[in-house]
């Protein structure tokens, strides 16, 4: 595998690990109910994990003298997760 193909690789999971933490860190906030606290600190707590990955391959990324993906819009372009699509979450 060249450099390039490389860079390319980690950026890919670099914006893996974001969409991952905004995610999280998304049901973190909305999720409601008695056990919801503890729930939610663990959540946030993996979100952490996560950013922490996607610093690790930023990173990793520069070493390679590339450049981590900077446009938000571009995570889900190059990300391989598909979409989530959610459906109604409260009632209105
Ligand atoms: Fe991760």
């Amino acid at each position: 595998m060249d450099i390039g193909e490389l860079v390319k690789e980690l950026n890919t999971v670099y914006a893996e690990e974001w969409i991952a933490v905004y995610y999280y860190k998304w049901a973190a906030t909305v999720m409601s109910g008695v056990n919801s606290p503890p729930v939610a600190d663990l959540l946030n707590k993996i979100a952490g994990d996560e950013e922490e990955h996607a610093k690790e391959l930023a990173d990793r990324i520069i070493e390679l003298g590339g450049e981590p993906e900077k446009d938000f819009e571009n995570l889900y372009k190059i990300a391989r997760c598909r979409k989530i699509v959610f459906l109604k979450t409260r009632a209105t």
